[in-house]
């Protein structure tokens, strides 16, 4: 070693707290440390930014334009500033991560009015989109212009390409266009075994925000402009908002390790397996329910609050809903690329213990 720098943590430790909690996959470590060295242009006409739009062509089709960022919430505000003109708004669901858990990044640095519907299970539908997409030419009324959806959904739901081929249907006949959060997308398609371009270009949605950190890089994600026409000015968009990267090329060879061949599958099976695992091991216990569909990487339970205090000194996760009521508190359990068979089993062991306590 010739580093000063010093390991701080247990590599070894686990949570449930976020699969952001996860380190970065050794692969995609390895292209970081490929790609370093010797001087490369900067701001993204590097030879592995280039590569990578290769490579996410592959899977979004020929027409695909890529724009890397730093992080989820960025990825959706680019995206969504560039649908917009500033007299229009987006529909998307009241529990869609743009609007409970970005800081109110998409209105403050965006300018973005959204238009909220409350939803069962996280997910619009045709519907439910036509709560809040009205008033088209009312000056009074700001304009619905995109439909934002997350797949997976923040309520641990999947779509399957239907629903968003009816989503995307429903919204260009109304003249919107569609937006996809696809921090988990990946899980999404592993979850339902089908390509990338299954739950995006083939069902017709215009603009995704592709998800990279919670599946194992390091930091970056991608604003992949599916349909040319939906998106106005990116590569300024980008700028004013400050995500482009001067050093693009350690954001872009780290989606080269991701989709360029099968880590992306195999990182989001694992993560969707543990959590299947853990809700399987889980829902039996007394005192112990799981409230929603286990369809990708999260597990949403329903537990006394005293246990939850007690296992969340042991293994780190967050309350979901806290207004439960009768002592009972819900929370959500992630799963991640990195989560094994023995952390779930170990996890389970101490819920039931700390149930019995
Ligand atoms: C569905 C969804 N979208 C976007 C984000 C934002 O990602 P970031 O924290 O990198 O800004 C998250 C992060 O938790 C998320 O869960």
């Amino acid at each position: 070693m010739t580093t000063d720098a010093v390991r701080r943590h247990d590599p070894a430790s686990r949570t449930f707290a976020s699969d952001n909690y996860a380190g970065v996959h050794p692969e995609v470590l390895e292209a970081i440390a490929l790609a370093n060295g010797g001087h490369q242009v900067s701001y993204g006409d590097d030879v592995y930014t280039e590569a990578v739009r290769g490579v996410f062509r592959r899977h979004f089709g020929e027409q695909a334009e890529v724009f890397p960022v730093f992080n989820g919430t960025a990825a959706n505000v680019v995206s969504l500033r560039s649908m917009c003109a500033r007299w229009e708004a987006v529909v998307c669901p009241e529990s869609a991560h743009i609007n409970t858990d970005e800081g109110g990044a998409p209105e403050v640095t965006g300018g973005l009015k959204l238009l909220t519907v409350p939803t069962p299970d996280g997910k619009l539908t045709p519907d439910l989109i036509d709560r809040q997409a009205w008033g088209f030419g009312d000056v009074h009324r700001a304009q619905p212009r995109v439909v934002s959806i997350s797949n997976a959904t923040e309520l641990g739901t999947l779509y399957t390409p239907a629903e968003i081929k009816a989503i995307c249907d429903h919204a260009h006949e109304l003249g919107m266009y569609v937006h996809l959060d696809g921090s988990r997308i990946t899980n999404a398609a592993a979850a339902l075994d089908v390509p990338l371009r299954a739950l995006t270009t083939d069902a017709g949605v215009d603009v995704l925000s592709f998800g990279g950190t919670k599946i194992g890089l390091m930091l970056g994600e991608v604003v992949v402009v599916l349909n040319p026409e939906a998106s106005r000015g990116l590569p300024y968009l980008r700028k004013t908002s400050m995500q482009l990267a001067s050093k693009m090329r350690f954001v872009s060879v780290q989606f080269e390790a991701l989709l360029g061949g099968d880590l992306w599958l195999r990182n989001a099976r694992q993560a969707n397996a543990m959590a299947r695992r853990l809700a399987d091991a889980v829902r039996d216990l007394p005192g112990v329910s799981v409230p929603r569909p286990v369809e990708a990487n999260a597990v949403f339970a329903i537990l006394p609050a005293d246990a939850a205090d007690r296992l969340r000194k042991r293994f780190r996760f967050y309350n979901w809903n806290e207004q439960v009521g009768g002592g009972m508190v819900e929370v959500r359990w992630m799963c991640a690329f990195d989560t094994t068979e023995a952390d779930v089993d170990a996890f389970a062991a101490a819920l039931a213990e700390e149930l019995r306590a």
